[in-house]
């Protein structure tokens, strides 16, 4: 039986406007009381305890995200949270009290709030040994991961290539490589994110600011013969990869941080090479998925995150106050880990 009483009031962070200059975006957001009237039969009410924040997340608040909520808006879209309440028609009445991660890109409710409430098919109930930290960063990065890396495994590769190498996505795509015995290449924009990266035992790591870059990277991708890349980046890394990567070879592109057209890819090139460049996108590798193979993919997600450590990285958890210093380290240092907005 649920104790909560509705109407009640509770806190979220808002934003009023979309500003494309993400340190007036950070400016603009409030920390406001909103009212939840009741809840919807067919939802079920999360007291969020921890929210991450993803790139996404940056270009959401600058307007430049996929997703555009109507203003003003409750940003966030992943968090850490217990089930307090369920609708009548929420088939699992054994959810409340239990701790999930949530992913939600609805136009109504953010995960930067106390409360959120979602649809059944927005949280995943895990293991319940999980930590906040664990959970919080459950859904989103680990199951891209795992949708992108299940492409290397479909075209039978030897070894995976991968830009923005500092980032969650990539550590999990080093651990799915790990387990299955593929050899994985990294790039990285900075000399001290290759370093941090050498400390926690990638092999393979290019920095693609240094000098004779694309000649590195040339020789490494003849060395280990992947024949898929897969690109955060856009604008002329995407070009440069495509340029490198043996005949034959698979782009896939699953994030955007250069905010750059993809380019520089010489038309010859993808022609006599028979290159293919595809897109990735966790939501609709979600509806297409069977609920087995979220199981399975949950299990094999689950148990990696329990034996490994490295693959939960938080440099800093802040309160909804003190959020826009946080999200500034986070984006002075996105390679340091994620910041977690503590509820
Ligand atoms: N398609 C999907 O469904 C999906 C789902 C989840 C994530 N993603 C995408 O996956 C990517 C990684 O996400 P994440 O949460 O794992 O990231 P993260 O842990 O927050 O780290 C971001 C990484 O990107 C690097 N970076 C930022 N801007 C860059 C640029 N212009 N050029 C090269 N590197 C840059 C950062 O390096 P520095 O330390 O050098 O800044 C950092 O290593 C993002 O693009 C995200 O949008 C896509």
């Amino acid at each position: 039986m649920s104790k909560i009483t509705y109407p009640f009031l509770y806190k979220a962070v808002e934003l009023a406007e979309y500003k494309s200059n993400i340190l007036r975006s950070l400016l603009s957001l409030r920390w406001v009381e909103k009212r939840l009237e009741s809840l919807p039969d067919d939802h079920l009410l999360v007291k969020v305890d921890a929210a991450s924040c993803n790139p996404s997340d940056i270009a959401f608040l600058q307007g430049a995200y996929q997703v555009k909520k109507p203003v003003p808006a409750v940003p966030g879209f992943e968090a850490s949270g217990i089930v307090v309440d369920i609708g009548a028609k929420v088939l699992n009445k054994t959810l409340v009290g239990k701790r999930v991660a949530c992913f939600t890109q609805s136009d109504s409710y953010g995960t930067w709030a106390e409360y959120v409430v979602l649809k059944p098919s927005e949280i995943l109930l895990h293991d319940q040994r999980f930590s906040v930290q664990q959970s919080a960063g459950f859904f989103v990065n680990p199951f891209t991961a795992y949708g992108l890396f299940e492409l290397a495994l479909e075209k039978q590769s030897k070894a995976i290539v991968v830009n923005a190498a500092g980032s969650v996505v990539a550590s999990w795509l080093r651990a799915f490589a790990k387990q299955f015995g593929l050899h994985i290449i990294g790039i990285v924009r900075n000399r001290s994110t290759a370093r941090l990266l050498s400390k926690k035992g990638w092999e393979t790591v290019l920095v693609s600011s240094s000098d004779g870059f694309e000649e590195k990277l040339r020789d490494a991708l003849a060395a280990y013969t992947p024949i898929i890349g897969f690109d955060a980046v856009g604008g002329e890394a995407s070009g440069q990869l495509i340029r490198c990567l043996p005949d034959s070879s698979f782009l896939v592109v699953y994030g955007g941080l250069s905010a750059k057209a993809i380019g520089d890819i010489p038309p010859l090139r993808l022609i006599f090479g028979e290159h293919t460049i595809r897109g990735f996108n966790l939501n609709n590798w979600l509806k297409r998925a069977s609920t087995e193979k979220i199981e399975l993919a949950a299990s094999m997600i689950t148990e990696m995150l329990l034996e490994n450590k490295d693959l939960v990285s938080i440099q800093a958890e802040v309160s909804a106050e003190n959020l826009v210093e946080g999200l500034k380290k986070y984006l002075g240092n996105m390679s340091a880990g994620k910041i977690l907005i503590r509820f």
